[in-house]
């Protein structure tokens, strides 16, 4: 949700910033700009649309300077317009600010601001950031970290801000507070931006700066206070990720290598903790007394919750329950000491993810996140974290952090389940092996994606589609549908299978795709499934069955058919999924849609 860079060092900013916000895109592509400090003082290009559109402004009235700061947009308060396009400005165009966030006291403040005589010209929240400083610098502050300190102080909501002053040359000014900023070491540079992927190839350390912590970068080094103006020492951490990671690969897509990165992913996972050893920095002792585990989510990785909670229960026979996070934050959950909150989220930085793990501490429980990013905010405010170590996603649809969460849930399930005794040795390790099958099952169902691509090529262009699913591949269902509304633009609805014929059935006719989830083999739900597929047969529906090789009951009801290897039915949605995103991918490609950027969306939602 919005992406931020900044720059400090010898060589010309511009196309440091650039390439930083080419990698931070995905966050938001409304509008971009950048801000340099040159000859002229302060200078800015901005621009609607995407980063192109900068790009080619920035070609038509070069730009040069050093030190910078840029940003790209996810419209919140005002439309996509060049004076809403960050950086924003001061009266004297001395000062400039790139925000992620939402200022939620902003109107109080500008309406203080104006009248003072400050003049605004954008509708945004943001503006009111260097209109504050300025007016703290006019109020007496001696010098623009002082008066960025004094104006922050004022600010309610979230933000992570990069300033720039004409004033304070070599110097870039990072403050953050609920939003996330990073600040990266290079050799004699120095960064800020929202994540590291976006200038992974530039730096070698970096500090994940704190909550209510502002940084001046300059030159010759960083230095971090508190909003109060006291030094503090930052922890510096090595970057182990590699550059490529955030490359495409030759893809088409970022969402395509991401797809194909899933048996790696895996693979890599199940070796990491397939000893089961009490590595979630919570004891044996912890899980045994454990009374029940709540799961706490948004969009991809709510249906990875739900799908963990199915293993949980069905492992460990505690007590589950998964919660949009969206609404957990608003209930009366009957919580207390005795439960365990799991957050599940690729980014660490879901604003309604972050506000029920507050919520849970608050009441005394412990918090076990499951997190793909290091140095996120949800990591950082989780007592014991299982990383996904998927590597960058950046494709603003989320795939192989998806199947890791799924995986991950998968391992804490049975880690949990020893810990109670719930399972045997036995059975834990024939649920090893079976989850080891997943990798290659996975590989299995790409190797097949021509015929999944001519699938997609039949059903891509109505209006609306239906995916069902029961039991453990209910979730794979809603994010069979997920993935296809978010990419495709083709209104998808994910269903229980039972559920059918209480109301979508109205809908089906000659035309409505219905992909059914039917690789069940030695369950009840099978049975119930095909039951629910005749159902959709005996009124025309186009049926897309995800079935298990070998499956000849299904072939004959269903129009098309994907198989899928047969895997143990509690993991089997981890490989079916993939058959799913790729039905999504090539109905999207069909539809001419951006892929990896789809309208709208932002890959990580900062903001309630
Ligand atoms: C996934 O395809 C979506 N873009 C979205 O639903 C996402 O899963 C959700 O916003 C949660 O994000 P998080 O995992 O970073 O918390």
């Amino acid at each position: 949700m919005c992406g931020i860079v900044g720059y400090v060092g010898k060589q010309d900013a511009i196309p440091l910033l650039i390439d930083g916000l080419k990698r931070l895109e995905y966050r938001g592509y409304d509008s971009a700009g950048v801000a340099v400090l040159d000859s002229a003082g302060l200078s800015l290009r901005k621009a609607v649309g995407r980063l192109s559109a900068l790009e080619d402004i920035l070609h038509l009235t070069p730009l040069g300077g050093r030190p910078g700061i840029g940003h790209t947009r996810w419209a919140t308060h005002g439309p996509p317009t060049e004076a809403n396009a960050h950086p924003h400005t001061d009266d004297s165009g001395r000062l400039a600010v790139v925000h992620n966030g939402i200022i939620e006291n902003y109107k109080e403040l500008r309406e203080e601001l104006e009248k003072k005589g400050h003049r605004f010209s954008s509708q945004t929240d943001t503006e009111v950031i260097p209109h504050l400083i300025a007016q703290e610098l006019k109020d007496g502050a001696p010098d623009t970290l002082t008066a960025l300190r004094n104006a922050l102080s004022r600010a309610r909501g979230a933000y992570a801000v990069g300033v720039l002053s004409a004033d304070e040359p070599n110097t870039v000014f990072a403050a953050r507070h609920g939003s996330p900023l990073i600040v990266g070491i290079g050799s004699g540079e120095y960064y800020i931006a929202s994540d590291v992927p976006a200038i992974l190839s530039r730096i070698r350390e970096v500090i994940y700066l704190n909550d209510g912590e502002i940084a001046a970068l300059r030159t010759d080094g960083v230095n971090v206070y508190t909003l109060a103006g006291q030094r503090v020492q930052p922890e510096i951490h090595a970057v182990t990720l590699q550059a490529e990671a955030a490359e495409r690969a030759g893809f088409e897509t970022y969402m395509l290598k991401e797809i194909h990165e899933q048996p790696r992913v895996l693979r890599n996972l199940i070796e990491k903790h397939s000893d089961l050893s009490d590595e979630f920095e919570l004891s044996a002792n912890y899980f045994r007394k454990l009374n029940r585990i709540m799961i706490v989510a948004c969009g991809t990785a709510y249906h990875a919750g739900m799908y963990g909670r199915l293993l949980l229960e069905h492992f460990t026979g505690l007590a589950v329950e998964t919660d949009l996070a969206s609404e957990f934050r608003y209930r009366d959950p009957k919580i207390d000491p005795g439960t365990l909150l799991i957050p599940v989220s690729q980014s660490g930085e879901t604003a309604d993810t972050l506000a029920g793990i507050r919520m849970a501490r608050n009441w005394g429980c412990k918090v076990l996140s499951i997190c793909n990013v290091p140095g996120s905010s949800v990591v950082r405010e989780s007592d014991a974290v299982l990383f996904t170590e998927a590597g960058p996603e950046i494709g603003v649809a989320s795939t192989k952090a998806y199947t890791a969460q799924q995986m991950a849930f998968a391992l804490l399930a049975l880690h949990i389940a020893r810990a109670r005794g719930t399972l045997n040795e036995s059975e834990i390790a024939q649920c090893l092996t079976d989850l080891r099958k997943v990798p290659d099952a996975i590989h299995l169902v790409i190797s097949r994606k021509e015929t999944i691509r001519a699938i997609a090529g039949k059903h891509h262009d109505g209006p609306s589609s239906l995916y069902l699913g029961r039991k453990f591949n209910y979730p794979t269902a809603l994010e069979g549908a997920l993935k296809n509304k978010e990419i495709s633009y083709q209104h998808a609805e994910g269903y229980a299978a039972g559920e059918m014929k209480h109301g979508p059935i109205a809908l089906i006719n000659e035309y409505l795709p219905v992909v059914c989830i039917c690789t069940q083999t030695r369950d009840e739900v099978y049975d119930k499934m095909i039951s629910n597929m005749k159902e959709v047969e005996a009124r025309h529906g186009r049926i897309i069955a995800v079935a298990t090789e070998g499956d000849t009951l299904v072939k004959e009801i269903a129009g098309d058919i994907i198989y899928v290897p047969a895997i143990r039915d509690e993991f089997s949605p981890i490989v079916n999924v993939v058959a799913l995103q790729l039905l999504a991918y090539y109905a999207a490609q069909a539809r001419g849609t951006d892929i990896d950027k789809p309208r709208n969306l932002a890959k990580s939602v900062t903001v309630e």
